[in-house]
């Protein structure tokens, strides 16, 4: 597959066959959004992969920490994420370091190994999802992966900064998102997008 046909037929997929993914396509995905470029080449994602019981634990983790907060109506699509979660047999957690405390170079980076990763997994034949949902339960997953709240080194001296020129400039928290793979159960048609014309302003 060539790199146009990989872009443009790129889906999330939402329904998955029960077939279980190989260590070594795993380990060819996580090599594909290790990769990525990297703010000053630091490597700030780290990636969590869970299958079978471990996967379980996560999403109960999930479902139990959503069902204690307030609803908001932005959290409408968590339960049908989990449920895409439980049923895709490989759930990736990404996670950034946090150097810069929320300066975004680290989203930037983490971000573009998780492109890198879905459309290695279409080219190879693969289903993936990008998932956000995760992130009204960021305390719970981070607590049950027993990772603390990583504070920049350079946090002081950012928020100092931002405070002189304006800008806010804080804390950010290591989870990113999850991502799901497996073999596609579903052939979704493409969603609507804006044209590059709508989307771009020339300055000549
Ligand atoms: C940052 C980000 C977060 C997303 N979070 C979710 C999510 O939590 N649940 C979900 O079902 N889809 C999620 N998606 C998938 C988007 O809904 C999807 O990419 C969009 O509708 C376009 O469809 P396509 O990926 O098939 O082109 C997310 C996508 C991105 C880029």
């Amino acid at each position: 597959m060539n790199i146009d046909d990989v872009i443009r037929n790129r889906r999330s997929i939402r329904k998955y066959k029960e077939k279980p993914l190989t260590k070594e396509q795993i380990v060819e995905i996580l090599d594909a959004g290790n990769r990525a470029p990297s703010a000053k080449n630091r490597v700030q994602w780290r990636f969590h992969v869970f299958e079978g019981e471990a996967k379980a634990k996560l999403i109960q983790v999930c479902r139990e920490g959503i069902e204690k907060l307030p609803k908001i109506p932005l959290m409408a699509s968590t339960a049908n994420s989990y449920n895409i979660m439980d049923q895709a047999p490989v759930v990736i957690l990404v996670l950034q370091t946090c150097e810069w405390g929320g300066i975004g170079a680290e989203i930037q980076s983490v971000s573009a190994a998780i492109q890198n990763m879905l459309l290695k997994a279409h080219s190879m034949g693969l289903g993936s999802l990008w998932i956000n949902d995760v992130l009204f339960v960021e305390p719970q997953i981070l607590d049950f992966l027993k990772i603390t709240k990583e504070d920049s080194e350079f946090k002081d001296m950012l928020l100092e900064f931002g405070e002189k020129v304006g800008i806010e400039i804080g804390y950010s928290g290591p989870l990113v998102a999850a991502i799901a793979l497996g073999y596609p159960d579903e052939d979704p048609k493409r969603e609507p997008r804006k044209t590059v014309e709508e989307v771009t302003i020339w300055y000549e």
